[in-house]
């Protein structure tokens, strides 16, 4: 049987939700070549140690080994994404978004559904692009995602040596931040569950790590003309953060993401070799509050060349991050802001998809 689900495929995380779950599966996107590993103890979840060989006929390199997520962010050769990365033709994001996939797959089964060796999970799909690279790419990008996938789990607690097939039947592609204004003017039941976005004209921006997309939804329809997408997202600050640490204290962050750690659970002392330590914090307000300048002044830009705008929602990741520096700049600005940002286009792609399988929706 298909499998509905809406997946994020994101910069910095890919999110997936399967349709009739409340629990959102996240997985940094980052990779490191994989190997076998020495276990002195084994990891208390499988979400922790994804050491995976793919075959996908998408790939340039198949069957290849990789540590995936979490298991990679300790590894020096792991690799993040760069601002000139397409998401569309990644090879890495294809990567983490099946073994996200198959995971989610073996999770939702727990136990049976297995043919011989190898377990089965079929799939339709709901996903996006940024504004800037949706018309030329969402084709090619569809076209990657759909047909038969291998995932071969190796050290990953209570999975090991499971092989399980990933089809993908069918793909709905939609555009980031649009499918999130989508999920916010609908029930799961795909009714109007807020008639002001519905029916009104609302800019959005959302924040991404390395994109910042800028659509304007009128009547739930993305406005082709005044709709527009920026290469610049959070990840931009993280990496200035990253850059003025190491050269004041040299200590170095092996990833954007443990950064980010730190920031969300507001843990801004670092231990610096033989025993000092330091607050960041300053350096972070000071990048932080730079972005959010940026961000303004991008809102007042586009609200400028389209005054019919009712309303303008900030979301994604780096709303999250920036809010208080978001407001502060804000002024007279009214903005919007929205609960669980960094998971609205996820759940606004499961709606997406859920509406073409039905033929209604324009998003
Ligand atoms: N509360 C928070 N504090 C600090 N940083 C955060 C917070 N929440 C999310 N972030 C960071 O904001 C950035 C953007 O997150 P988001 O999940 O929207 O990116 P993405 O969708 O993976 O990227 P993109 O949209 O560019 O593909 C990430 O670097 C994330 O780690
Ligand atoms: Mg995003």
């Amino acid at each position: 049987m298909n499998k509905l689900a809406g997946i994020d495929i994101g910069n910095d995380s890919i999110k997936l939700v399967l349709d009739g779950s409340k629990e959102p599966l996240v997985i940094p996107n980052i990779i490191a070549p994989g190997y076998e590993r020495h276990i002195l103890q084994e990891e208390d979840s499988p979400w922790k140690a994804l050491d995976v060989t793919i075959y996908s006929p998408s790939l340039t390199q198949r069957n290849q080994r990789y540590f995936v997520g979490q298991l990679a962010l300790e590894h020096e050769d792991n690799m993040e994404l760069e601002d000139s990365d397409n998401k569309a033709v990644s090879d890495q994001s294809l990567i983490v978004a099946l073994t996200a996939l198959a995971y989610q797959g073996l999770m939702s089964y727990a136990s049976g559904a297995a043919h011989g060796n190898t377990d089965e999970v079929e799939y339709v799909l709901g996903t996006g692009l940024p504004v800037r690279t949706y018309a030329k790419f969402h084709h090619q990008f569809e076209q990657r995602l759909v047909g038969e996938h291998e995932v071969t789990f190796h050290s990953t607690p209570q999975l090991r040596n499971r092989k399980i097939k990933v089809t993908i039947r069918k793909v709905a592609v939609s555009i980031e931040g649009a499918a999130a204004i989508f999920h916010l003017a609908t029930h799961d039941s795909l009714l109007v569950r807020d008639e002001e976005i519905y029916n009104g004209c609302i800019g959005v921006c959302e924040i991404g790590a390395l994109t910042t997309d800028f659509p304007v939804i009128q009547r739930m329809a993305i406005d082709n003309h005044f709709s527009h997408g920026e290469q610049i997202g959070i990840a931009t600050y993280l990496d200035a953060i990253i850059r003025d640490i190491e050269d004041a204290y040299g200590y170095v962050f092996q990833s954007r993401a443990k950064l980010v750690q730190r920031i969300k659970n507001r843990q801004f002392t670092i231990q610096l070799i033989g025993e000092g330590q330091v607050d960041i914090r300053a350096v972070v307000d000071q990048h932080f509050r730079r972005a959010a300048a940026r961000m303004i002044e991008m809102i007042r830009k586009r609200w400028r060349k389209y005054p019919d705008i009712q309303c303008f929602y900030v979301i994604g990741g780096g709303a999250s991050a920036l809010k208080p520096y978001i407001q502060d700049a804000a002024g007279a600005l009214r903005l919007r802001f929205a609960e669980e940002s960094e998971f609205l286009n996820m759940y606004g792609y499961l709606k997406v998809a859920k509406s073409r399988m039905s033929q209604t929706a324009n998003v």
